[in-house]
């Protein structure tokens, strides 16, 4: 069965290629290259054998949405990966964030409506829950007003599905909130490949690791937490890979209760900046230069999830330790570096 990964080159998406592709879904990769790189697509061949099929694409554009479509009108199911996702670069060009996170998803919608039946996988982010009040974060935790446009395309990007399977009993969607996704496939023939000055903090850890960046900064280290640090749920992105197949399975089979559902995706343990870095320490045998600075605007002090409901629904529970997903990521670094 085809399955359509938009943004299936880019990190989370090439991972879960791979995931698909072992599992025997036939995959079609759409992504623009704005920031991936098409050699990813030997990295995915060179794991599963296979090479996806690939159309190099702007889904901005509808024309070509609606073309794509009538071309490839054998389609089981989609996950949207495609999407801009750098919070700093969204306050400066809320526009971009909307037409592509926003606009392009309707664009998609429009066209799976005119379907008899059609599977949708939502890429979300807890960031949906802003600073929830209690912790582990569950589904059912208010959504809080976003704290920048990134943040508010995830929030109406979810309002859009849902008001979209209320009136459309064929469209089957599932919207997936991703807690801190880190690390690289085991055989690093794939991994994180971020363009210039990394903002998520475990590429700069990996970065200044191998010497490309002179010091890490801690953002902040007298927050409410046990060693005054942010506490994040960081998870392996393979692991984070396979629980989209769990979802997309789940709509295949027809399995959902209803037609629109959302999960956490994380490993239910909050792990602080100074845990992380200790972690890379361990497994890299490396001491990490870093300096604690101000906080950044806009930290949550604390996010991990309540993993219950993916691990009962969706039958699916990451696996990986800390020190796995950093020693993965320190083991790709090195690879890229060479
Ligand atoms: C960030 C975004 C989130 C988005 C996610 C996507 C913010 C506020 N949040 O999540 O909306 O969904 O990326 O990948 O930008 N840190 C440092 N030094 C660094 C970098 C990070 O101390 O150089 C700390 C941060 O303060 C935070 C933790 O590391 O406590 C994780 O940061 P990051 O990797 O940027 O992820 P989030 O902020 O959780």
């Amino acid at each position: 069965m085809k399955i359509v990964v938009t943004g299936g080159l880019g990190f989370i998406g090439s991972h879960t290629v791979v995931e698909l592709q072992n599992e025997g879904f036939e995959v079609v990769i759409i992504d623009n290259l704005s920031n991936a790189d098409e050699k990813v697509l030997e990295g995915i061949e060179a794991i599963t054998g296979k090479k996806p099929i690939f159309e190099k694409m702007d889904l901005r554009d509808k024309s070509k949405v609606e073309a794509f479509f009538e071309k490839y009108n054998d389609i089981g199911g989609i996950i949207h990966f495609a999407a801009s996702k750098a919070v700093g670069e969204s306050v400066e060009k809320p526009l971009l964030y909307y037409e592509n996170n926003l606009g392009v998803l309707v664009y998609i919608l429009q066209e799976l409506v005119k379907k008899e039946r059609a599977s949708f996988i939502f890429s979300s982010s807890c960031t949906v829950y802003g600073q929830a009040d209690t912790m582990p974060i569950t589904e059912s935790a208010p959504v809080k007003p976003a704290e920048s446009p990134y943040g508010n395309t995830k929030q109406v990007g979810e309002e859009i599905i849902s008001d979209t399977c209320k009136v459309n009993s064929q469209l089957n969607a599932i919207a997936l909130r991703y807690f801190n996704p880190i690390g690289a496939h085991s055989s690093i023939k794939i991994g994180e490949l971020p363009i210039g000055v990394p903002q998520n903090l475990v590429p700069f850890i990996t970065q200044t690791g191998i010497g490309l960046r002179e010091q890490l900064s801690v953002f902040g280290d007298d927050y409410p937490t046990e060693d005054g640090t942010c506490v994040r749920d960081y998870i392996h992105v393979v692991d984070l890979a396979k629980a989209h197949v769990a979802a997309l399975q789940r709509l295949l089979d027809q399995k959902n209760d209803s037609n629109y559902e959302v999960f956490n995706l994380g490993t239910g343990k909050g792990s602080s900046v100074l845990e992380v870095i200790q972690s890379f320490e361990r497994v890299s045998g490396k001491k990490l230069n870093y300096k604690v600075v101000e906080r950044r605007p806009g930290d949550v002090v604390q996010a991990y999830a309540d993993t219950e409901k993916a691990n009962d629904v969706l039958g699916w529970k990451a696996k990986s330790s800390l020190d796995d997903s950093m020693k993965s990521a320190w083991d790709w670094e090195q690879k890229i570096r060479d």
